[in-house]
Parts: C-alpha cells; sequence; structure tokens
C-alpha cells in the first residue's frame, strides 16, 4: 500500500506513522473543526473517522461536560486514540466501523462532526443518510475537509470539493448546508460544510 492511501486507511507501522504526522500536520484544522461544532454540556457528540484522535481530545478538554463517541474503520487508530483519550475515562467511547453502518440507533446524537474523513465515505450519500439517521432532529453536522485530503483512489479532495460535497449532504436529507473556504494555516485550503438535521423531519418522507 502506497503513502498516500495509508492516509485514507491506516494499517500497520506504516499507518501508526502517519497517525502520528496527522496529529501534527492537521492539529489546527481539526481544531477549528471542534470549534465551529459549539458544543453545549450535556450533548452527546460523535465524531466519524477521527484518526489518531486530535477532535476527540480537543472537544473532550474544551466541552468537559460532553458525552463524546467515535467511530473510525483502522484499527491502528482506534488503537492510537484509545490511547490519547484514555485520561478521560468513561466519557470518551471508541468504535470500529465505517460511516456507512453506524453502530448506534436513531436519534442518538446532538451532534455529528468529522474532518477529513468525509471525502472517504462510500458511498457517499448513503452515507451522510447514516449521519442524518443517527442525528437528533435539529442535530447538527460539521465536517471539514482540506483541498489536499486524500481521496479513496490516492487524488485530492482539491479545490472545486465543495461542488461534490454539498450537493451529496443536501442529497441526503440535511437542511441549512452552508460550505465556505478557508485558508489552511499549511497553504491549501479547508473546506468547511455546516448542515442540521430538519426538526420534525419524517425520514420516510422523502
Ligand atoms: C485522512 S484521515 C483523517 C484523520 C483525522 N480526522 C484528521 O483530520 O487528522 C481519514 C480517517 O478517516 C477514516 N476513514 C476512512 N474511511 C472511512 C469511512 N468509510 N468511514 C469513516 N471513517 C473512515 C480513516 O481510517 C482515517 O482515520
Amino acid at each position: 500500500m502506497d503513502l498516500t492511501r495509508q492516509f485514507a486507511m491506516p494499517r500497520g507501522p506504516l499507518g501508526r506513522l502517519v497517525g502520528r504526522l496527522m496529529a501534527v500536520i492537521n492539529k489546527s484544522q481539526v481544531e477549528a473543526v471542534v470549534a465551529e461544532l459549539a458544543a453545549v454540556p450535556g450533548e452527546r457528540v460523535l465524531e466519524i473517522g477521527f484518526g489518531p484522535g486530535v477532535g476527540l481530545v480537543t472537544l473532550a478538554r474544551t466541552a468537559p461536560e460532553v458525552r463524546i463517541e467515535g467511530v473510525d474503520p483502522s484499527s491502528a487508530m482506534v488503537a492510537q486514540a484509545r490511547r490519547r483519550v484514555r485520561r478521560f475515562g468513561g466519557r470518551v467511547r471508541l468504535r470500529e466501523g465505517t460511516a456507512a453502518a453506524l453502530p448506534w440507533e436513531d436519534d442518538s446524537f446532538d451532534a455529528v462532526f468529522a474532518a477529513n474523513s468525509a471525502q472517504l465515505w462510500q458511498p457517499r450519500v448513503g452515507s451522510l443518510a447514516e449521519v442524518l439517521r443517527v442525528l437528533r432532529p435539529g442535530g447538527r453536522l460539521v465536517l471539514g475537509v482540506l483541498e489536499r485530503a486524500v481521496l479513496p483512489d490516492g487524488g485530492s479532495a482539491g479545490p472545486q470539493f465543495d461542488e461534490v460535497l454539498l450537493p451529496d449532504v443536501e442529497a441526503a436529507g440535511f437542511a441549512g448546508v452552508e460550505g465556505e473556504w478557508r485558508p489552511s494555516n499549511l497553504g491549501g485550503r479547508e473546506l468547511l460544510v455546516r448542515a442540521v438535521r430538519p426538526a420534525g423531519n419524517d425520514r420516510d418522507s422523502g
């Protein structure tokens, strides 16, 4: 497996190294995504594709009364993130899995976020519909994707990724979908997407 693909699915010793690298190079962007979520005490929040766990730690530190869950398909990243969040005890709980089949019941979360992960979800609209399912009505979604974020085929998201991601978020049933490009501190730009699950949404009404 080449190095680029290790960012999409970290595996083995090289995957663990890539995890440590991501924990440094993506830190400020991941922190910005967490800040955008503006979690409040008592909320239950899910991070999808947490990688080395910087987003989980940032949220646990900045929002002490928030219950946090996370899911990532890479066992190497689950192990690395578990070590990072150990100090928060049972307040942060992690599972192995993908966005396409989230192991939680309907309406489980007040907010969901993902950094540099949504570009990897397959199928994307189906995975976003899973996110909608586990969000409560009125629940918030925040996605951050760097221009250089790796795609499943090894390419990068690129400067027009908003034109792909925003219609998919809408197609999954989200409302209030907004996207914004911001400069990234390592050069290039990052796309920030905000959306909500419509309040009182009947999932079967189309
Ligand atoms: C580029 S890394 C980003 C990690 C971290 N969020 C960050 O920004 O530094 C992508 C992460 O998404 C995870 N991932 C890949 N495919 C996924 C999927 N279908 N559903 C959820 N997470 C996925 C990978 O295992 C990896 O940990």
